[in-house]
Formats: C-alpha cells, sequence, structure tokens
C-alpha cells in the first residue's frame, strides 16, 4: 500500500505540470492545422499564383512560403489586397483557415542553396 500511495504521488508529480504549461500555451498560440493549410492552399488557389511550394513567379505573385509577415498582417493581405491578389473574405476564408494556410506556408523548408548543388557550382 505504502508503494502505492507514492507511485500516485509521483504520478500527480508528473501529469498536472505537464497538462498546466500546454494549456497556457494553447490560449496564447492557437497552433494552425499544417495538413489543412496544405489543403486549402491548393483548393483555394493560392499556387496559382505563388507557386506549388509557396516559391513565387515575377508575374504573378511574390514568394509566401516562410512568409516573414506577422498572422494579423498575413489575414489583413487575404481580406485587404494592395493589388492584383484578389479578396478573400471571411465567409470564403475564416480566420481559422487562413490560420491553417498561414502554419503551412511557415514551415515549407528552405530550398538548399546554390553552392551545394553540384550543377551549380561554378568551375574556374
Ligand atoms: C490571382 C493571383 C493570386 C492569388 C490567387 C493569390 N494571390 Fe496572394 N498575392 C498576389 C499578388 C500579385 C500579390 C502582391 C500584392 C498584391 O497584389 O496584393 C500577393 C501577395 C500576397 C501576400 C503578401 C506577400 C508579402 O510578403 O508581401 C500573401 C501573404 C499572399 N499573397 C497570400 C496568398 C494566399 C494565402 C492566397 C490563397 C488564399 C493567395 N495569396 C492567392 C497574387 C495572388
Amino acid at each position: 500500500m505504502k508503494h502505492r500511495s507514492l507511485l500516485t504521488a509521483v504520478l500527480i508529480a508528473i501529469v498536472f505540470p505537464a497538462i498546466a504549461p500546454a494549456g497556457a500555451q494553447q490560449a496564447s498560440s492557437p497552433a494552425g492545422n499544417v495538413e489543412h493549410g496544405k489543403a486549402l492552399y491548393r483548393e483555394t488557389g493560392c499556387y496559382e499564383c505563388h507557386g506549388l511550394a509557396g516559391q513565387g513567379a515575377p508575374m504573378t505573385g511574390p514568394r509566401v512560403s516562410r512568409t516573414q509577415l506577422p498572422l494579423d498582417a498575413f489575414l489583413n493581405q487575404l481580406r485587404h489586397p494592395v493589388n492584383q491578389m484578389p479578396p478573400y473574405e471571411a465567409a470564403v476564408l475564416s480566420d481559422s483557415d487562413a490560420a491553417d494556410i498561414y502554419a503551412y506556408l511557415e514551415q515549407i523548408p528552405a530550398p538548399p542553396g546554390p553552392n551545394s548543388i553540384p550543377l551549380l557550382k561554378l568551375t574556374r
């Protein structure tokens, strides 16, 4: 019995500190769903102008992968684009869906540097 209560005390000590920070973190920054964001990026047509990997193209739209914009500026761009980009109103794309796209774009890995690609290395 003594062992059992000790075990219970240890389990409580392990479980409770783990729950509290996780709950606090969720409240401050809702993590976007990367997989859902990836699907939405394709379904809503962002890729048509920004490229399948968010790499951008000179004639259609800038790079959006690894965007440096904070989430609220990103949302503002979707709701009130400044130039050629069509507006995506909340009725079409909710804030939460937009946050998922943002999460997807943020985690796209950077391309390899030109010096790591043998064919691109300058030979002298
Ligand atoms: C018809 C082409 C087109 C489509 C579709 C499009 N964009 Fe854009 N986007 C642009 C252009 C052009 C710009 C440059 C600024 C402008 O026109 O507002 C831009 C700018 C942006 C920027 C700002 C980039 C920066 O760093 O300044 C973000 C972020 C962005 N688009 C995200 C998206 C997302 C997410 C979608 C899909 C929901 C999307 N765009 C759909 C053309 C497009």
